[in-house]
């Protein structure tokens, strides 16, 4: 999949966001070392702090899937924004994903997306070694 097609499929899926309070929707595409994709849309909910975020839903969708190991991410947000995961989806990618998993956030029609590594997002991160 080229970088804009996995752009395009976090596009995408914002369609199916439950965004009622913030009205603000976001997509992620999260792709295996093999080769699939797997997406997630936020999913608010009255209670706030229950609401799902986009790359919480796809890497709980790739994991349940049985994949473990991620290549790149991709993320968008309705206004094209370059929106780029919180720090607690941060924290949650890095409980699966190396250092050097590619985020893309996308940066509207006609722009390149911004390009980050995980580890530049997250630097020092907890881990299960730390826990060691
Ligand atoms: N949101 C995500 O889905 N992912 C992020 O990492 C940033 C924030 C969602 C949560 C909430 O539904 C909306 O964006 C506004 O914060
Ligand atoms: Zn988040």
């Amino acid at each position: 999949m080229t970088e804009h097609e996995l752009i395009t499929a976090a596009r995408d899926v914002q369609d199916r966001a439950h965004v009622p309070y913030s009205e603000y929707r976001v997509g992620a595409a999260l792709e295996t070392t093999d080769g699939e994709v797997f997406v997630g849309c936020n999913l608010e909910n009255a209670n706030f702090s229950n609401s799902l975020h986009a790359e919480e839903v796809a890497i709980a969708e790739a994991v349940k899937n049985g994949h473990r190991e991620f290549a790149r991410l991709a993320v968008s947000s309705g206004r094209r924004d370059g929106v780029t995961p919180c720090g607690m989806c941060r924290q949650t990618l890095a409980e699966f994903c190396d250092d050097d998993l590619v985020v893309y956030c996308d940066e509207g029609e006609g722009e390149e997306p911004t390009e980050y590594a995980l580890g530049e997002l997250l630097p020092n991160t907890i881990t299960q070694e730390t826990l060691e």
